[in-house]
């Protein structure tokens, strides 16, 4: 199979410092993107900027250090929104996708969901996108039901549509599987759900960091992403949402900033993004994202996806030839983003991963935070190998050399 590249691998490289280091004397392989990505030198500079030269709270102060901070953090919000095809008033700054999907449990799902409700989510989610709406399920007396699969690892449109004949109150999916891979057709369960009066909520954690994403086009009522998986810092993520919704929602935290009045008896709330955002923010984070956001946009997203889609398709060529490899999921590359689970014959992914690690290469071993679906899967555990721009052909070649190594001392 021919190694093109449609990005300079090796000219991405150097902007990632973390790269250049060894562990246990070897070439650092990183792939373990699907749960978190390396930072830029462009991000890392732009915390320093911040604390070095600007840092104030936002929103608060006149004078010039908070008006600097503000600018650059509602900078960051533009930035963001327009990645994903937002507006930037629709979009909140959230610790990352998990508290995104936990404030539509709580600001919306408190007020509208009922005993009796239908909530409906589906086999092959984060448990980030079950258990929220488990809790709320249970609080409420309303029962959450699982969209099933095929053995091909997409969704099973039937059972879809089946449990839409329940009209169940929302339907939350992924946009993309962090264990599958598989890329789901978000744009048409969200029309059939709101056809049936769902209101939607799709998973973007795997989906904004590895492909174009536009919301408006998605057609859903709340979009999660988080910053950490999209080569921008930890703990800041963002909720998109539906302008309508987001305004007669209640707030999600209460305190300062979120409040527009406060009174002995009761309170007023600020303008929307701003109701869900309080307390003070976290800003250094936020204006690293608008980094990420920066850093990608200049490489252009549609590359991004054309690059996993080229090293995905040559991994599960090259990882094929491996005596026991068996990957998760679909097998077509272009339906698949860019991450690979398998497992070798039957060596526990630990070992493997604890083998791989000798080696330099970082893969994740366990079950992803997927428990129903490594149930489904009919496995414990599952290892994970998951690509970002400064993946090479190389580090496929690396895994490959490391499955056959560890091959040899499980005599597979
Ligand atoms: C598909 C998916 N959804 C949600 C999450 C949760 O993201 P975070 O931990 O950033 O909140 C992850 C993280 O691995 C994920 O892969």
């Amino acid at each position: 199979m021919l190694k093109t590249e449609v990005i300079n691998v090796e000219k991405i490289r150097e902007d990632f410092p973390i790269l250049k280091r060894q562990v246990h004397g070897k070439r650092l392989v990183y792939l373990d993107n699907a749960a978190t990505t390396q930072k830029p030198k462009a991000v890392i500079d732009a915390l320093v900027d911040y604390y070095s030269r600007y840092n104030s709270n936002v929103h608060r102060s006149v004078h010039t250090l908070g008006e600097e901070a503000t600018a650059a953090y509602e900078a960051a919000r533009g930035k963001a929104a327009k990645f994903v095809g937002a507006r930037a008033k629709d979009l909140a700054f959230v610790r990352g996708t998990t508290e995104a999907t936990n404030l539509v449990r709580f600001a919306w799902g408190e007020k509208n969901v009922k005993k009796g409700d239908t909530l409906v989510t589906t086999l092959m989610e984060h448990h980030s996108n079950i258990v929220p709406w488990q809790l709320l399920a249970k609080g409420k007396g309303a029962t959450l039901k699982f969209v099933g699969l095929q053995p091909d690892g997409t969704l099973d449109m039937g059972s879809f549509e089946s449990l839409l004949r329940e009209a169940p109150k929302l339907v939350a999916v992924t946009h993309c599987s962090n264990v599958l891979g598989t890329i789901n057709d978000v744009a048409t369960i969200c029309a059939k759900a709101r056809k049936a009066g769902a209101i939607t909520v799709v998973d973007g954690a795997q989906s904004v960091p590895h492909m174009p994403v536009d919301i408006g086009a998605i057609g859903c009522d709340f979009f999660g992403f988080s910053g950490h998986k999209m080569l921008g810092p930890t703990g800041i993520g963002a909720l998109v949402g539906r302008s309508d919704l987001l305004e007669e929602m209640e707030p999600f935290h209460g305190g300062g900033e979120m409040i527009k009045e406060v009174f002995l008896d009761h309170s007023t709330w600020n303008d929307v993004p701003h109701k869900f955002e309080a307390g003070t923010v976290n800003i250094a984070d936020a204006i690293g994202l608008g980094a990420a956001v920066d850093y990608l946009t200049a490489i252009g997203m549609d590359k991004v996806r054309e690059h996993e889609v080229r090293l995905i398709a040559y991994a599960l060529q090259s990882l094929r030839e491996v005596k026991g490899f068996r990957a998760y999921g679909p097998e077509d590359p272009e339906k698949k983003g860019g991450v690979i689970s398998f497992n070798l014959a039957d060596v526990h992914p630990h070992d493997l991963a604890t083998i791989l690690d000798e080696e330099g290469i970082a893969i994740r071993s366990g079950h992803h935070c997927a428990q129903p679906l490594m149930r489904w899967l009919d496995v414990e555990s599952t290892s994970r190998a998951s690509f970002h721009v400064y993946n090479s052909y190389d580090d496929v070649d690396a895994l490959k050399a490391g499955l056959l190594k560890a091959g040899a001392i499980f005599k597979i």
